[in-house]
């Protein structure tokens, strides 16, 4: 089955509005005629300013986070009602500088996913090792476990509306990558868990994207592999010399 790429640009806690509005307004110009699927994530802060500038275009508008909660008594916290509200077409969720640096557990992730799902956005589930599970020869459990908790109570309907982030944490904003061989064998892995809890077709229609350190020398040769779909990208989405080249991969 042929699916589609996908490239998206995670643009972490970069930016102001002046700065997001330039280079949402370049890369919307510039992917006009680009043949794959696109998405930037801008800040919460950002997302009113680049929502206009997307709107209508073939670069869909992303959100970092959101909470586990639709309202209520939740300091600092964003909602997908709010989101919703500025035009957010996809959730990033449980990105590993979440999971890692602000404790957020499976259990958060599921319900979060669960919630942006059922409130109609496109959710991008990230997974990943860590260095010392890689080395302890780990990464396919965890990349599983985290799969299998992340997508928990999802239904195979809502499923459609899931892309996967392989993300080894050692290779985010590392400059290391890992080889496509590598990556392109977790894929894999992750797709055939996905066929054992919604079968077959479910799996080989889900998109699974790479992300840790891509750039635009290196896009090309991991997104040639069988099991790789697309990539989300950190640093380099936050450049048009970078992230035009990894969106427009030859
Ligand atoms: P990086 O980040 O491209 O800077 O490694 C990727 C990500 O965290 O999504």
């Amino acid at each position: 089955m042929s699916r589609s790429y996908y490239i998206a640009g995670n643009w972490k806690m970069h930016k102001t509005r002046a700065e997001a509005a330039e280079l949402a307004g370049a890369l919307v110009t510039a992917l006009k005629d680009g043949k794959h699927k696109y998405l930037i994530a801008p800040s919460f802060t950002l997302i009113e300013t680049v929502a206009p500038i997307v709107k209508g275009t073939n670069v869909l508008l992303g959100a970092q986070n959101c909470a586990p909660e639709e309202q209520g008594a939740h300091t600092g916290e964003v909602s997908v009602l709010q989101l919703k509200d500025l035009g957010v077409h996809t959730i990033i969720l449980g990105h590993s500088e979440r999971r890692h640096n602000y404790k957020e557990d499976d259990a958060l992730i599921n319900k979060k996913v669960k919630l942006a799902l059922h409130h109609g956005f496109e959710v991008i589930l990230c997974i990943g090792e860590l260095l010392e599970e890689r080395e302890a020869g780990k990464a396919e459990a965890v990349c599983e476990t985290q799969t299998i908790k992340g997508l928990e109570g999802v239904s195979a309907e809502d499923l459609s509306r899931v892309v996967i982030a392989y993300e080894p944490v050692w290779a985010i904003g590392t400059g290391k990558t890992a080889t496509p061989e590598d990556a392109d064998a977790i894929h894999a892995y992750v797709r055939q868990v996905v066929g054992k809890l919604y079968g077959e077709m479910a799996a080989q229609k889900m998109i699974i994207q790479y992300g840790g350190s891509v750039k635009p020398d290196n896009a090309a040769q991991l997104m040639a592999k069988e099991n790789i779909d697309g990539a989300l990208v950190g640093g380099a989405a936050l450049k048009t010399d970078t992230f035009i080249p990894i969106a427009k991969f030859a």
